[in-house]
């Protein structure tokens, strides 16, 4: 069986999630549900990255220890995924021990290779904050988080030769042109960063405790990112007793990684992997992010909306939907109520839902909720029709495949738009006046059950409460895999539910813009 191994970031553990750093994890689920559902065998990472000067700050501020800060965090994340209903396989924590000591060990491997050495860093450093940032993090040369005085400072601290492997990672870039999507990423590490020189990582820092000691040097703590990176092979017992999870899913299929960690994933990431003689995953996948029409999600700005506000009102489908349908590839995705409730109005309500309800309605009334069974194509219409139920399946496969999510599913709307004009091209009230138009009239029917039907598997991935729903309107099991889609002109023995039960009601626009407004506000 084919192996399909998806991961999101670690999420550092900074209080409410928002429907922004919410996308990545809703996008891995989206792809995890959609290879299950073509037959793969999935794995979904997701968790939390826990160590760090500014977890060990925030905890202190709230009278905790960072452990206990980080355990709370954890579960709140848990509930939000379980609400989501995301089907993650495993939530890391990388304060877990098996995770200490595989990166201990990787360490100590790198430091042996002479990969990584022992140096001095150099930087501004705020003594009340107990932090370095490098000159360009600066705000007006002044700290950017408390505003006051800095000083430049050195400490010892230990560096991974990153420009040994810089040639390599070009090359690999070179010989793989699907690493990385989309390829203008690619372009921009290359440019910014490779190409300038490639500046060594510091890896450890002696001004905070919370992290992972280095063994044979304690006083240095193992700084995030070599700690963070790691998590996608340690998660499958890299450097445990038992790798047969790694022996199984590694190398990853994809890395979501959101547009301001591309660097460490497109660059370090690979050469930490080359070091330890790993494959490479075998793409890493740029998203941008979403923000608001004033810019940058903040709850300072009070433009912020979190996923639970939404998923109580207008459901998870909604939610989802809307998260996945308005993020492009090329450019942010933006979150604004209007766009929210016109997509709810008109896709959900008017397009889908009322489809459904006008096709249940039609096969009641015309063959007492017994759907007639496949009769060809009487006319051209209907080839016309069959002909576009094809199309979008390939379309939307080489959508995702290709990690054009927002076209993808705008592939399945066009095909459910496509499925209403069938209904006006056709007139079934008109067939249904003539006795020599039963067949066309029959054919009809056929045809709008089938392309509800597939439209219910093609949504299942990431709107799967209301695609369970259609298939049970329709009178159909919800144990369908991707292959059922082949069973398009096979149906027999369906017979819909008689009252057909709306599953999106139009909203009052006006209402709920002010009610989502407000939601920003708290
Ligand atoms: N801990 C690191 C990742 C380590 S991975 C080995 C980190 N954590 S984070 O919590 O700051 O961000 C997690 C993810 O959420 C990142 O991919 C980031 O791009 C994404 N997002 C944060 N805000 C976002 C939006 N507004 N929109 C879309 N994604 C966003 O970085």
């Amino acid at each position: 069986m084919n192996k399909y191994y998806v991961t999101t970031p670690i999420y550092y553990p900074s209080g409410k999630f928002h429907i922004g750093n919410s996308y990545p994890t809703v996008l891995a689920d989206f792809l995890k549900k959609y290879k299950t559902l073509q037959g793969y065998d999935t794995f979904m990472l997701t968790g939390n990255d826990e160590h760090g000067q500014k977890i060990e700050d925030t905890a202190k501020g709230l009278n905790m220890s960072p452990k206990e800060y980080v355990d709370i965090q954890a579960d709140n994340a848990k509930k939000l995924w379980a609400k989501m209903n995301i089907n993650y396989d495993k939530f890391m924590r990388t304060t877990d021990e098996y995770h200490i000591k595989a990166v201990q060990q990787i360490f100590e491997r790198f430091l042996k290779q002479g990969d990584i050495y022992k140096g001095e860093y150099e930087g501004w450093y705020c003594k009340p904050c107990e932090s370095y940032f490098t000159e360009t993090q600066l705000v007006d040369g002044k700290c950017p988080d408390c505003n006051r005085d800095v000083i430049k400072m050195k400490e010892e601290a230990y560096f991974f030769n990153m420009k040994k492997y810089a040639d390599r990672l070009l090359k690999y870039y070179e010989e793989h042109p699907d690493f990385i999507v989309p390829e203008y990423r690619k372009q921009e590490m290359i440019n910014n960063f490779i190409k300038p020189g490639l500046e060594d990582l510091c890896v450890t820092r002696t001004s905070f405790d919370w992290g992972i000691k280095v063994t044979s040097d304690p006083k240095h703590v193992i700084y995030v990112w070599l700690d963070a990176l790691t998590n996608y092979i340690t998660a499958l017992g890299y450097y445990s007793s038992d790798d047969s999870l790694l022996k199984k899913y590694w190398p990853a299929d994809v890395h979501l990684v959101g547009k301001d960690i591309a660097r460490f994933h497109l660059i370090y990431w690979p050469i930490f992997l080359m070091a330890l003689d790993l494959p490479l995953p075998k793409q890493i996948f740029v998203h941008n992010w979403f923000v608001m029409k004033d810019g940058k999600m903040s709850k300072s700005k009070g433009n912020v909306i979190y996923p639970e506000q939404l998923i109580d009102r207008y459901g998870l489908d909604a939610t989802k939907y809307f998260l996945l349908r308005e993020m492009p590839v090329s450019q942010d995705g933006m979150f604004s109520p209007e766009s929210f409730v016109e997509r709810y109005n008109y896709e959900l309500c008017n397009d889908l839902s009322n489809l459904l309800n006008r096709t249940v309605s039609m096969v009641n009334k015309y063959f007492d909720g017994n759907v007639p069974e496949y009769v060809g194509t009487p006319n051209e219409v209907d080839s016309d029709l069959e002909k576009c139920s094809e199309d979008v399946i390939n379309k939307f496969t080489k959508l995702v495949d290709e990690f054009e999510i927002a076209n993808s599913i705008q592939e399945i709307w066009n095909f459910v738009s496509r499925t209403n004009k069938y209904i006006d091209e056709t007139s079934p009230w008109i067939l249904a006046k003539n006795e020599e138009d039963k067949e066309k009239l029959q054919s009809c029917m056929y045809h709008l059950v089938a392309n509800l039907r597939e439209i219910a598997i093609l949504i299942n991935p990431f709107m799967t409460e209301t695609s369970e729903n259609i298939l049970r309107q329709l009178g159909f099991s919800n144990q369908i895999t991707w292959d059922s889609l082949k069973e398009y002109k096979d149906l027999k023995n369906i017979k819909v539910i008689e009252k057909g039960e709306p599953m999106f009601m139009r909203l009052n626009a006006e209402e709920e813009i002010q009610y989502i407004k407000d939601l920003m506000k708290r």
